[in-house]
C-alpha cells in the first residue's frame, strides 16, 4: 500500500480538519488503528495541549486523552486551575501504534518518519486556533515542537516565546508580557510517565505536573 502526504485543506476550520484527517493515509499507522484521533476542543481556546500519540482507550473511542492519562491529565488541570473545556487537547501523531498481543495492544513510541508524516495536521491546528500557549506533554511532544535536545527533566516548566510552526516570528521589541498574539511555548510531564512512575515518587512527580500547569494557568489569566 502506498502512502500519499498528508495535505491539510485550508479554510475549511477545524471540523473541516478533523474529516479530511480521518482518511489520511501518509504512514502506515492508519491501517491497524481503528480511526484517526484528531484535535479535540473549542476553536476559540487559547492554550493547546499536544501529547505523544493515541492510546489504546483514545484509538477505541476517537477522542484525545480520554483513558488513565486522560483521567491523570484532567484532575492536574483541575487543581491548577485550567478548565478542560477552554483547551484544545491533541497529540503529535493522530494514530495509535502499538504492537498486539495475545492480551492487549502494546504502546510503540512513534518513530521519526511518523511524527514528519503527521506534522501538517498540528500546524494546520494551529494556524486555525492561533494559540497563546502551547503545552508539550511529555518528551516527544517537546522534543518535535521546541528542539530535539529539550530534556523534560531539566527544561520542563519554563515558559518560552515561541513562533507558531508555519508563521512569521514575532519581532523581539514585541515579545513582551503585555503584547498580544505572542505565542508561548512550555513544556511538562506527561500523564502517562506520573503514571508509569514508582509509588514512592509517583506524587512528587503529580505535583511537578500541576506546578508547571499552574504556569500556564498565569499566563492565560
Ligand atoms: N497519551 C497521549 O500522548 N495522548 C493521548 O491522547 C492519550 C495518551
Amino acid at each position: 500500500s502506498e502512502n500519499h502526504p498528508a495535505q491539510p485543506p485550508s479554510g475549511v476550520g477545524l471540523a473541516g480538519l478533523r474529516e479530511a484527517a480521518a482518511g489520511c493515509r501518509a504512514c502506515e499507522l492508519w491501517e491497524p488503528a481503528t480511526q484517526t484521533v484528531f484535535g479535540e476542543g473549542p476553536e476559540t481556546a487559547r492554550v493547546v495541549f499536544v501529547g505523544e500519540q493515541p492510546g489504546d482507550s483514545e484509538d477505541r473511542t476517537g477522542e484525545p486523552f480520554v483513558g488513565p492519562a486522560g483521567r491523570l491529565l484532567d484532575e492536574a488541570l483541575v487543581e491548577a486551575g485550567i478548565d478542560r473545556r477552554d483547551a484544545y487537547v491533541t497529540n503529535s501523531v493522530k494514530h495509535f501504534r502499538f504492537r498486539p498481543t495475545p492480551k492487549r495492544r502494546i504502546h510503540q513510541s512513534p518513530g521519526a518518519e511518523h511524527l514528519a508524516a503527521c506534522r501538517p495536521w498540528l500546524e494546520a491546528e494551529f494556524a486555525v486556533l492561533q494559540p497563546e500557549v502551547v503545552v508539550c506533554l511529555g518528551a516527544v511532544a517537546a522534543k518535535a515542537l521546541i528542539s530535539p535536545s529539550f530534556r523534560i527533566t531539566r527544561d520542563h516548566g519554563q515558559l518560552m516565546p515561541w513562533t507558531l510552526p508555519g508563521t512569521e516570528p514575532v519581532p523581539e521589541a514585541d515579545q513582551d508580557e503585555d503584547a498580544p498574539h505572542q505565542t508561548w511555548v512550555i513544556a511538562t510531564t506527561h500523564p502517562s510517565a506520573v503514571l508509569r512512575t514508582p509509588d514512592e515518587g509517583r506524587q512528587a512527580a503529580y505535583d511537578a505536573l500541576v506546578t508547571d500547569l499552574r504556569v500556564v494557568a498565569t499566563t492565560l489569566a
